[in-house]
């Protein structure tokens, strides 16, 4: 009886709206669900209130050079506006570089061998996992970093602000080759601190404002002061803001026909929600998707084992965090190495590694590390998907839909 009903209310409906349109509106329904059962929250609810005074002089810092050692670089230098609060290069470039991309990579020194990641989301409610390999870890609820044990602060993101400053500076190739920082670079790295405190206690227009507003007198101002304000204005910056996505999920927001097919790829057979979960679209895991590895890698002689740097454990070699997904189409180049400038190759090369593979351009080291990301890649759950290039089409229509602006443009200052 329930049933006839119902059928005859579809029929009643089907009659005075067109049936395609009907048709789309339940697939709208489907993926309404779809997208809250896999963990997107209204933006507003992963916020973390920080004092007002705090992000103002963080910003200063954020975008000062007197930041590095060499005063030439600030975070703002590779953390770029233009870019999504990325570089738009594959390899971050350091201190004191000549040339461009990959013409830098043949001196050494102050490249950061890793493609430099946004800042979407980070430090919001429940963002505990940072850096490409997870080296500043705190989703166990303790905080696993390289200071071993003798972390400055149990947040996260204030422990991860105090990386760059020493792998930027001078010491980035000390540093670089010691993942494990042993007792001697952790007092090398306190050096710096040191020094960088004392040129900003005395910046007349950053000095008093961060001691005002940590509520400590000037001279007694330490690094993790520092590392709080430019926490506090990355929290704040970069925060999720409205954007059509969730106007979609939470409000009237509306969707075109390919950004609806890529949302149904999406969370259906392309499986990209298995991994891209969460108010950040990340599960904080790490996974192996075999991606080609551009520039010298972490490892040295183009190779990079990920989060295996952090864990020395051998299952974890070629894995990375997955990355966030806001504001993606803004961030190219793509994966850990920025080795994929198009969106839609970064998206083949989940389902299909091959694609991106030039073995006459490998040394032989290479390929054998190559079949090794394959093999992994291999136990991924995207492993078994196929995607044909009007659904990638279609994906990347869905993804431009991540998409906001940072509360305030940054930009580097002396
Ligand atoms: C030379 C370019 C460069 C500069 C300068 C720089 N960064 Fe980065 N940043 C990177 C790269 C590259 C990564 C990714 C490194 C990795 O994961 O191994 C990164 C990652 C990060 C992350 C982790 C984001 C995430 O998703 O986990 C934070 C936080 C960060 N940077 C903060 C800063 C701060 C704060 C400064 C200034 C003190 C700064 N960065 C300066 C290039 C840079
Ligand atoms: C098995 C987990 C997993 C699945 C499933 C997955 N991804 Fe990823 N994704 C990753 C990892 C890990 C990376 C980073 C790989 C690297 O840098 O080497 C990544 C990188 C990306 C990037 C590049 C982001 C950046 O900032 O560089 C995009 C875009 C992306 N994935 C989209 C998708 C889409 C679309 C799907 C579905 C077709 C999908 N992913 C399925 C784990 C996954």
């Amino acid at each position: 009886m329930k049933f006839a009903t119902n059928v005859a209310l579809i029929i009643g409906i089907a009659a005075m709206v067109p049936l395609a349109v009907l048709a789309d509106g339940m697939r709208d329904n489907v993926l309404r669900q779809a997208i809250v059962r896999a963990g997107l929250v209204p933006f507003q609810e992963t916020h973390v209130e920080v004092p007002e005074d705090l992000v103002n002089v963080g910003k200063l810092l954020f975008q000062t050079k007197d930041i590095s050692l060499d005063r030439k670089t600030a975070c703002a230098s590779c953390h770029v506006d233009r870019f999504g609060s990325t570089d738009g290069i594959a390899n971050a470039i350091g201190t004191g570089g000549n040339g461009e991309g990959l013409e830098r990579l043949a001196g050494g020194g102050d490249i950061i061998p890793r493609n430099t990641l946004p800042f979407w989301g980070r430090g919001s409610k429940g963002f505990n996992v940072f850096f490409w390999d997870g080296k500043v870890d705190a989703s166990s609820g303790t905080i696993h970093s390289q200071f071993a044990g003798q972390e400055p602060s149990s947040d996260p993101l204030v422990v991860a602000v105090h990386l760059p400053p020493v792998e930027v500076g001078e010491m980035v190739a000390d540093l670089a080759q010691n993942d494990h920082l042993e007792g001697e670079s952790v007092e090398a790295a306190g050096v710096v601190y040191d020094m960088l405190v004392d040129r900003i206690a005395a910046r007349s227009d950053i000095g008093p404002a961060l001691a005002a507003a940590r509520g400590k007198a000037v001279e007694d101002l330490e690094f993790i002061d520092i590392a709080e304000g430019i926490a506090a204005f990355i929290r704040t910056n970069f925060q999720l803001q409205d954007n059509p996505l969730n106007r979609f999920a939470f409000a009237e927001g509306t969707m075109s026909e390919s950004e609806q097919k890529g949302g149904l790829i999406f969370y259906g057979k392309g499986r990209c929600s298995s991994c891209h979960n969460g108010p950040y679209f990340t599960d904080f895991q790490f996974h192996a998707i075999a991606t080609p590895q551009l520039g010298f890698g972490k490892n040295g002689f183009g190779i990079d084992y990920g989060r295996y740097n952090s864990t020395l454990r051998d299952e974890d070699r070629y894995r990375f965090r997955t990355p966030p997904l806001w504001n993606v189409t803004k961030t190219a180049p793509y994966f850990h190495s920025g080795s994929v400038q198009k969106l839609e190759d970064a998206i083949l090369l989940h389902v299909d590694p091959l694609a991106g593979l030039s073995p006459e351009t490998m040394t032989g080291e290479q390929r054998v590390q190559f079949y090794e990301q394959l093999k992994a890649w291999s136990g991924e759950t995207i492993s078994g998907v196929a995607l044909a290039p009007d659904e990638i089409a279609d994906l990347v229509s869905f993804l431009s839909l991540l998409s906001f602006e940072s509360r305030e443009k940054v930009a580097e200052t002396n």
